[in-house]
């Protein structure tokens, strides 16, 4: 995610944006700059590629810049490559509005459309540029910051932190703020903005929170807050009590914890990211619909959980478009010289996009003359760099090294792809597209309700810390979701645990089943429901401890198992997204019950890029 700061007050305002900023480093970004209003009152935009350093020693940390209102920005790129031309803050053509943005503009091309029939012209591929000019659009209208702001909030889809300063009104900030995290702090004679409260607690812990379509009109040493009525409204000042450490993982214990939570924002807006006019377009991708046709093969290759999202991907597009799907790990894809036909597409998953195996899978694809795809979180990553197409998703940096909401965007894409592919090749009529659609759209508040409701996985979580085994068992789907929590499980906790095909069990390792065992079995799927009961009490019959990971309703289960954990229903193709979320809870409730560190677990990197 971009890190936004603003401040206008009676200091140098640029040495307070950089030390800001610095505080949001941890958010991950590409790119950075300010902008402050200059001594000839006119703005100033310095902006850079890279670290925060170059910034810096671009304008001799701050002091070559002697305004005292500015805004600043760390840019973590979703539109556009990383660039000093892309990096924020942007402007109108004269620079009197400059602006800085965190979040996705939704409907920006619609909006791009409408400003080239304006006469506007564009130097940057962002879609903070084009909001910086719908906003400046609406300034030249109503000649008034505030009903340029209402304007744009009214007018804008999508998500958004955004601080504005308008030449005509020196000294001050306006602010809007949609999804997108924004606080400002007020004390004595100054004012502060920021995406993230650790970027100003060095100046205040008296915060106000900017709720969702709220404008804000910021001076030296006041705020004053607008609904999109223009009206007036009053807020309370929150009193922050974190550390900064704290701070930045947003209050939340750790990372993982803090990446969980913003699952449903993630899966939202990647999702969102590839619906237009209600329906799933993958055109900017890169895939058109006449490409997708065309497939009749796809082979999969990833490592870890990317591997595992390969696994849910198979079950999830053979299904719906009957399309055969070949998944491997990419360690081993890459060296068994893999066959490939004409029709064939490769795809690769990686959050990082930087993967070693996983990228020399793609380029010994690549050098067979075989199509490439890859779902990839980093923009600009060589990952993303070197396949034909690319679906990105939209989970921002991911800190923590067992990744939560990288998996789930990694899912949600894998949704959309198969929908896709069924939908072109005829194997779903308009009534399930839309409904699959719908269900998707879903998603993100069914994982809100798992996260909210945590206190059973917590206390079950400190009877199960001191496992040495852990068997996860599923069928279908919910086989490819055992490889998930046996995977966060053993990652974070270093408690010892395996996936199995629960139809496998008999054939061998159900020998390791004895008094007391904890066995933790998945069961989504309707089709499978029997069988995969059957499985528990197989395994309950030898003594085995279970937990069950089922949907509402299905209660019937609670005869088999010792622990019963229910997640909302949806269709059962994206079951995935939803009975995964008790197991990385459970894993990391697990891990801090250990004691251990849940954000670097020992021996592990957050990017393999060497073999
Ligand atoms: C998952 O929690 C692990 N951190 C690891 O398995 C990871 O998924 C794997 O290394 C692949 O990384 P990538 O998605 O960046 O390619």
């Amino acid at each position: 995610m971009c890190g936004i700061v603003g401040y206008t007050g009676n200091k140098q305002a640029a040495p307070i944006l950089l030390d800001g900023l610095s505080k949001l480093e941890y958010r991950g970004y590409d790119s950075a700059g300010v902008a402050v209003k200059g001594t000839d009152g006119k703005h100033e935009v310095v902006k850079t590629k890279g670290r925060l350093r170059v910034l810096s020693d671009m304008i001799n940390g701050g002091k070559a810049l002697k305004s005292t209102c500015g805004i600043g920005h760390t840019r973590w790129a979703t539109h556009g490559m990383p660039s000093v031309t892309n990096a924020h803050p942007h402007h109108n053509d004269d620079q009197s509005i400059v602006a800085v943005h965190n979040g996705i503009i939704e409907n920006y091309v619609e909006l791009k459309e409408k400003l080239l029939g304006k006469g506007y012209t564009f130097y940057s591929e962002t879609d903070t540029e084009i909001a910086t000019k719908i906003i400046d659009y609406y300034y030249k209208k109503w000649n008034n910051p505030v009903e340029a702001m209402v304007s744009f909030t009214l007018r804008v889809r999508g998500s958004y932190a955004i601080a504005v300063m308008f030449e005509d009104y020196p000294e001050e900030i306006y602010v809007a703020r949609k999804d997108s995290p924004l606080v400002v702090g007020v004390t004595d004679g100054e004012t502060f903005l920021a995406s993230d409260v650790p970027a100003i607690l060095k100046y205040t812990r008296s915060i106000y929170y900017v709720d969702n379509m709220e404008i804000a009109r910021l001076e030296k040493g006041k705020a004053t807050f607008y609904n999109v009525d223009r009206k007036v409204i009053k807020k309370k000042t929150k009193t922050i009590d974190w550390d900064v450490e704290a701070a930045e993982k947003g209050g939340y214990a750790h990372f993982m914890m803090k990446e969980m939570h913003e699952q449903p924002s993630v899966v939202a807006n990647t999702l969102n990211s590839f619906i237009k006019d209600g329906k799933l377009d993958l055109g900017e991708a890169g895939l058109t619909d006449a490409q997708l046709a065309k497939i009749d093969n796809i082979q999969i290759a990833a490592c870890g959980s990317a591997y595992h999202v390969g696994v849910v991907a198979k079950y999830v597009i053979e299904e719906l478009a009957r399309v055969p799907v070949h998944v491997d790990v990419a360690s081993e894809f890459r060296y068994r010289n893999p066959i490939f036909n004409k029709n064939d597409l490769l795809i690769v998953i990686s959050q990082s996009g930087e993967t070693a195996d996983t990228l020399a899978a793609l380029r010994g694809a690549k050098e067979s003359g075989v199509k490439t795809l890859a779902i990839v979180n980093v923009l600009g990553s060589s990952i993303a760099r070197e396949a034909d197409a690319v679906l990105y998703t939209k989970a921002g940096p991911e800190i923590s090294v067992a990744t939560t909401k990288a998996y789930s965007a990694q899912l949600i894409v894998a949704y959309v792809l198969a929908v896709q592919l069924a939908r072109v090749r005829g194997k779903i009529d308009d009534g399930r597209y839309s409904a699959l659609i719908a269900d998707m759209l879903a998603i993100p508040s069914a994982i809100e309700k798992i996260l909210s409701d945590d206190e059973s996985l917590k206390w079950f979580a400190t009877k199960i810390a001191n496992r040495k085994d852990v068997f996860f068992i599923g069928r279908g789907i919910d086989y490819a979701v055992s490889l998930e929590g046996s995977l966060k499980l053993k990652e974070i906790s270093y408690i010892h645990s395996e996936a199995y095909a629960a139809g496998e069990l008999k054939h061998g390792t159900i020998s390791l089943i004895e008094d007391d065992t904890l066995v933790i079995g998945l069961i989504t799927q309707p089709g499978l429901v029997e069988k995969s009961v059957s499985n528990l009490v197989e395994v309950k019959s030898r003594g085995a401890y279970i937990m069950g990971v089922t949907s509402s309703g299905n209660y019937s289960i609670e005869k088999n198992v010792d622990f019963a954990v229910y997640v909302p229903t949806t269709d059962p193709l994206f079951a995935a997204s939803l009975a995964v979320i008790p197991l990385q809870l459970l894993s990391y409730y697990v891990s801090v019950t250990k004691g251990l560190d849940v954000d670097m677990p020992r021996n592990l990197a957050k990017c393999v890029a060497v073999e």
